[in-house]
């Protein structure tokens, strides 16, 4: 019998939860729809989905060339793969196929081309200047595994019936109702002005984004919606979330990425739920 290999994150993202998936998963609630709204690489949505636990679910970002291949592969993987798989390892090639202007192509090729940057860029990380233009030069990989088609296939099947949008995180007040679960992963709070890690794109999020989040938990949680978010420790973060019989868990994360690697470590980062979790000590 050939093993059957449940889908995993299709492209590696900056701030992504793989590592911390197991903190998150021991949190996860009972729920009816699953509801993501700073998607990213979905290692949570993927990981639940390896556990059968998701029936149906709400998926969004504020990323549009992301979301683009969220949408490219549930609706149109047999035209993604060939074209993927023609695209070659090549400095060349990257820095012609990073040149193109994403809004000028169409869906698939968006797609195509932002999975190929993301498996051959520098450190495979996400980042846009000021302009909203993908910057992060070519990596220096052996033979890194561009057009993962098997994965591709299964990412497609379940990501159908999934709702995908491009939205910022407030969409998210309007879509949930009782007894659904929404996932918050949003950009860090720096812990310092100095440790300002990357834009996801121009604008970035700032403290008032963030008390804006806090709002929208507020709305949610007045509804009978559970919500898990994760973020830093910084002081903020702790005093928005300070209240309402909201649970605060510490945990310990390696930083992922970093372009300072003397500041590659284990830190404290902040899981917040408004529901109670039972302590793994007790
Ligand atoms: C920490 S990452 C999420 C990582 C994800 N959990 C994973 O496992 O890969 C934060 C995401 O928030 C998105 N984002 C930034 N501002 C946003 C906004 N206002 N509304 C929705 N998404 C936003 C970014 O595009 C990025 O994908």
């Amino acid at each position: 019998m050939p093993k059957i290999v449940p889908p995993r994150p299709f492209l590696k993202w900056a701030g992504g939860k793989t590592q911390l998936c197991n903190e998150l998963l021991n949190r996860t609630p009972d729920f009816g729809r699953y509801l993501e709204p700073f998607v990213g690489g979905g290692a949570l949505f993927f990981a639940l989905v390896r556990a059968g636990k998701i029936k149906r679910a709400y998926l969004s970002d504020l990323n549009t060339e992301l979301i683009d291949t969220y949408l490219a592969i549930r609706d149109s993987v047999d035209e993604l793969i060939p074209e993927l798989s023609i695209y070659e390892h090549k400095k060349d090639f990257f820095y012609d196929l990073r040149a193109l202007d994403p809004d000028d192509m169409t869906q698939v090729k968006r797609a195509a081309r932002m999975i190929y940057l993301n498996k051959t860029c520098y450190n495979g990380l996400y980042r846009v200047n000021q302009q909203g233009k993908f910057n992060v030069p070519f990596g220096s990989y052996k033979s890194p595994l561009i057009c993962d088609r098997e994965n591709l296939l299964r990412v497609a099947e379940a990501l159908q019936n999934i709702e995908i949008e491009c939205a910022s995180f407030e969409a998210v007040v309007k879509k949930a109702r009782k007894n659904d679960f929404v996932y918050f992963d949003p950009p860090y709070e720096p812990l310092s002005k100095t440790a300002n890690f990357t834009s996801y794109q121009p604008g970035g999020f700032n403290q008032e984004a963030q008390t804006q989040l806090q709002q929208v938990c507020e709305k949610l949680h007045s509804r009978q919606v559970k919500f898990m978010l994760s973020n830093s420790a910084a002081g903020l973060i702790r005093e928005l979330y300070n209240g309402n019989g909201y649970q605060i868990d510490e945990v310990k994360a390696n930083r992922a990425i970093n372009s300072n690697p003397k500041r590659r470590g284990k830190l404290t980062e902040l899981i917040v739920t408004n529901y109670p979790i039972a302590s793994k000590n007790s």
